[in-house]
């Protein structure tokens, strides 16, 4: 029988799902090529099928990575309150690395809170790292200083109780609110495709931030990209035809609350409530057509869904974060799609999620205000 590692969370060992799965590797096989973990390790080892051999071949082969830096990195110096940041551009649009800060213990002063707020609105997305002795009680006070911590999926309308997934359950008595996430073969589900957080919920969470507990030596990052840069690269014609939409967002059956699989309706173009920019609000994880009530021609709809997913993960406007335990990212999930890199295997990975929402309820729900911003 293969070697399997024990589950990273505890409670999966009883889950049927994670059971079924797991049989899989138990008989030996490896991730089936279909899968991203699966079609990259078949692209490191190619010459067998034999799952110990796989393993035991990219083990050895990552085992001789070693932890160091080299190379120039431009950042630009500031002081905020008596604090040297260092801040590490990753794009040109989009992505900064904050150095230099201790999130236990310099968000206390509300000049610093404002430079972030600053900064992320700026940066879409802000990544820290060091942050590993932050505690999870410490994770939800830095997420209050940017608004309202959310349930896991945002609102607390809508909780998840799907059987047909393995990252619902409540992990950490204490805070319900987190997701714990881990991520291995059987657990697959590492967020690898583009998406912004539950925006099947009528009021999506303004910003979502993740921890990473446990990281594999390469692999497993995360990918961000600008929405911004989506709508400016659409041509005049089809921003024309698509300004005034409104797209269906469904969620999976996972996101399931009873049987019921979540539905909302959002704008395709998207005003920010706080810079005024216009992004594109549509993305391949979870937008399934036009509201009904536009009455689009099938095949219409499909080239212009298909022509706005195109854009997504564009490397001008996307950057790469990679983790390392104790990196944390904040991303603002209302201009921003992130995608998981599912290429870790035999490796895993552990992360910890909050949702943010805006404390200010009126900009909770999307909406679209053609006059609001430069950008149109
Ligand atoms: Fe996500």
């Amino acid at each position: 029988m293969a070697e399997v590692d024990a589950p990273q969370d505890p409670q999966l060992v009883d889950n049927a799902l994670y059971r079924e799965r797991m049989r899989r590797a138990l008989a030996g096989k490896a991730p089936p090529r279909s899968s991203p973990l699966g079609a990259v390790a078949r692209s490191r080892v190619s010459d067998t099928d034999d799952r110990d051999e796989i393993v035991a071949r990219i083990k050895a082969e990552d085992e001789a990575l070693v932890a160091g830096s080299f190379g120039t990195v431009y950042y630009r110096p500031v002081t905020v309150s008596g604090i040297d940041l260092k801040l590490e551009p990753l794009l040109p649009s989009i992505g900064t690395v904050i150095h230099g800060i201790d999130l236990a213990t310099d968000l206390e002063d509300p000049e610093v809170v404002r430079f972030l707020r600053e900064l992320w609105l700026d940066r879409r997305v802000v990544v820290f790292r060091g942050q590993m002795h932050l505690t999870r009680e410490q994770m939800v006070e830095f997420a209050e200083r940017f608004g309202e911590v959310g349930a896991p999926f945002g609102e607390r309308e809508h909780m998840p109780n799907s059987p047909f997934d393995l990252n619902q359950q409540i992990k950490v008595p204490d805070i319900p609110d987190m997701l714990v996430l881990p991520s291995d073969e059987t657990v697959p589900n590492a967020a690898s495709g583009w998406h912004a957080d539950a925006t099947w919920q009528p009021k999506p969470p303004m910003a979502s931030i993740l921890m990473c507990r446990e990281a594999p030596p390469v692999g497993g990052d995360t990918c961000f990209c600008d929405c911004i840069g989506m709508w400016e690269s659409l041509s005049r014609e089809t921003k024309e035809k698509v300004r005034f939409l409104k797209a269906v967002h469904a969620g999976t059956v996972g996101h399931q609350m009873n049987g019921i699989t979540p539905v909302a309706i959002h704008p395709v173009a998207r005003t920010h409530p706080e810079t005024g920019r216009t992004s594109l609000y549509v993305q391949q994880g979870f937008v399934k057509r036009f509201a009904p009530e536009h009455g689009i021609d099938p095949e219409e709809e499909r080239a212009l869904l298909h022509e706005m997913k195109l854009k997504e993960g564009r490397p001008e406007y996307t950057c790469r974060v990679r983790w390392e335990p104790g990196s944390l990212a904040m991303w603002d999930n209302r201009v921003v799609l992130h995608s998981a890199s599912g290429d870790f295997w035999p490796h895993r990975r552990l992360m910890e999620r909050l949702t943010i929402l805006d404390a200010e309820q009126t900009r909770r729900a999307p909406y679209y205000r053609p006059h609001d911003g430069a950008s149109s």
